[in-house]
């Protein structure tokens, strides 16, 4: 129907004739002229209907409203002087309408397109509405380019994308299942996978040694604003490789993607062990656009005359003080607020926050007394004071103090008084040596997933055995992850006997694995990034949401769909399903 989109035009195009279509964004009578904004997915230009040039389409113009879906003919000229619209990309020209067509009404919409105040159970309810908005068009732009040029790169590389089911078994990414009854076997049920952890290694069984795929998942998890129960992931998995080889595509594919949507970053990336960054930035997916790293202050504060203090240090194992320089906090931050950032790492199991700051005429602060002159001048060079800093300090058990700690020096560099965000930085860091256990309550758990390959399993402390898996971060955000995987059999029976799996248990779970790795499994590793997540730091959006055709809510609801809702009974019956309460 259309000779040109919208924002194709401009001043080269003056004395066309063109056909554009599109949805009147809005419309002004001035004086007998009628000026119409049409918007298309690129963006808007103007339409003048003068009865002068005609009269059949000036009296269409008059009874267009908001929304309505419009051709118009026309040809385009230059605006007059002094008319031109600096806000619009087609602001030097307009559409002198010759012809005009309604080609559908629209009802009044339940708000503007474009109004970013408009509550998310509104906009989610007509998002079709909201997408309507070239902005958010932009995003979806973005997103189909970074997809095909992942396709491209990975192909290029020699991996095939192979599609792995949907309705499978329970996958061991340690969230909740999304659980769909089977009709045909009473009383069962498939889950839908996490993601394709486990097929992707029966497929280097299958000795395919290169795969991908754009795999949705799902995960049954509390929502936050870089989660979403239904999500995409580009899955990668290969054989006969080491971790560089593994990395090397995984940067490999990032400048692909990131260069597909104009934003050049370059490999190879940093790289940090996990326990460095646990112990300089507090967290497993460090912001590395500023610096603002932590010192160990243990030793010192064993010495101090408080006893909180040197009780703590005498664990130095379990327990952790650390001190957090903030340079030039002193002249930003009132001590109201500084006593404020107390309450911030309260919320997170800290039992207070202690601080120093750094005067023309030395240290002070209500811990100063507590120690000696040599103790305060080492604090002091251990942390590199200069006059106007601050140094606050965490002290306690060593993963509470790392995480209210990590907490609080994003809090502090986001804070609008320090702003030490650069928000046009891209900054990837790998961090890497991941522990393969954890203990929480006395229950050892898999970092990652139990099928990840261990280093050296000699380790009187399951937390000391260290594993080939690796993160990649950007911007404080978990981007993705990866392993080494488990290709024998008898490593994969240890780790099971290490995480407390009985034999049966893991027959059960994930026995179909256990067999492959009897039949020649090749040595494979791989990685999966959160698409998602990607899209929403290159499009520099708040939420996972943004960048999702048709998210769900926080509660993990379809407001548009209605989803997740009630069915009837005989449904309900055909799947053999009887509800213990009947929902009102
Ligand atoms: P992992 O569980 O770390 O690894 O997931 C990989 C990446 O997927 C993204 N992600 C999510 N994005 C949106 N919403 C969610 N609920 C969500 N959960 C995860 C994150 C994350 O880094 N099978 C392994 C990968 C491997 O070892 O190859 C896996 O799934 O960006």
């Amino acid at each position: 129907m259309r000779t040109h989109y919208c924002t194709d035009l401009s001043e080269a195009n003056v004395g066309e004739d063109v056909v554009l279509v599109g949805w009147a964004n809005s419309y002004r009578d001035h004086g007998g002229i009628i000026f119409i904004d049409l918007r298309d997915k690129t963006g808007l230009i103007q339409l003048t209907c003068d009865p002068e040039d005609s009269k059949e389409s000036h009296e269409v113009a008059n009874s267009v409203r908001d929304e309505y879906v419009l051709i118009a003919k026309g040809k385009v000229r230059a605006r007059g002087e002094g008319l031109t619209n600096p806000r619009l990309k087609t602001g030097a020209i307009e559409i002198v309408v010759n012809e005009l067509v309604i080609e559908n009404k629209s009802k009044t919409l339940p708000f503007v397109i474009g109004d970013k105040k408009v509550g998310e159970e509104t906009t989610l309810k007509y998002r079709y509405l909201e997408l309507r908005d070239p902005d958010l068009y932009n995003v979806f732009k973005m997103r189909s380019k970074a997809a095909i040029a992942a396709r491209n790169i990975l192909d290029q590389n020699g991996f095939l994308e192979v599609e792995t089911p949907i309705l499978t078994k329970s996958t061991p990414e340690g969230a909740r299942d999304y659980l769909v009854p089977s009709r045909v076997h009473n009383g069962e049920f498939y889950a839908l996978p996490q993601s394709p952890q486990l097929f992707k290694q029966l497929l280097m069984v299958g000795g395919f040694d290169r795969y991908f795929q754009i795999a949705k998942c799902f995960r049954d998890e509390d929502l936050r604003a870089d989660r979403q129960p239904e999500f995409t992931q580009i899955d990668v998995e290969m054989s006969f490789c080491n971790q560089e080889d593994v990395m090397k595509i995984a940067e490999d594919l990032l400048v692909a993607m990131f260069g597909a949507c104009g934003v050049e970053v370059k490999p190879p990336f940093n790289r940090i062990t996990y326990n460095d960054a646990m112990e300089l930035y507090g967290s497993d997916k460090p912001d590395m656009r500023y610096d603002l790293a932590m010192t160990d202050v243990l030793d010192i504060f064993s010495r101090c005359d408080n006893e909180i203090f040197t009780n703590i240090a005498k664990d130095p194992k379990r327990n952790r003080i650390k001190a957090l320089r903030v340079p030039g906090a002193d002249l930003v931050f009132s001590k109201r607020e500084m006593k404020g950032f107390e309450d911030y790492v309260r919320k997170f199991g800290a039992h207070g926050l202690g601080y120093f700051q750094m005067k023309e005429d030395g240290l002070k602060g209500p811990l100063v007394k507590f120690f000696s002159e040599e103790d305060i001048a080492l604090l002091i060079e251990r942390t590199q004071l200069e006059v106007g800093d601050v140094v606050f300090f965490g002290a306690g058990e060593k993963k509470t103090v790392w995480d209210y700690m990590g907490r609080f020096r994003n809090f502090i560099a986001e804070h609008e008084k320090m702003n030490l965000v650069d928000e046009d930085k891209f900054e990837f860091v790998w961090v890497v040596d991941f522990p393969m256990f954890e203990v929480e309550d006395g229950r050892v758990k898999a970092l990652h997933h139990p099928f990840t390959m261990p280093k050296d399993t000699n380790k009187e402390d399951v937390e000391e055995i260290e594993s080939i898996a690796y993160d990649i971060v950007l911007n404080g955000v978990e981007l993705g992850g990866g392993s080494i995987r488990i290709h024998k059999e008898e490593v994969q029976e240890e780790v099971f006997k290490l995480l407390g799996i009985e034999e049966e248990e893991a027959q059960e779970k994930f026995g179909f694995l256990l067999d492959a790795l009897k039949f020649g499994a090749p040595p494979h590793g791989g990685f999966a990034l959160g698409f998602d997540r990607l899209i929403m730091l290159l499009t520099k959006k708040s939420s996972i949401r943004d960048v999702i055709a048709f998210p769900k809510t926080q509660k993990a609801s379809c407001v548009l769909t209605q989803a997740p809702s009630a069915v009837d009974n005989q449904q309900l019956r055909d799947l053999h399903i009887r509800l213990r309460e009947q929902n009102k």
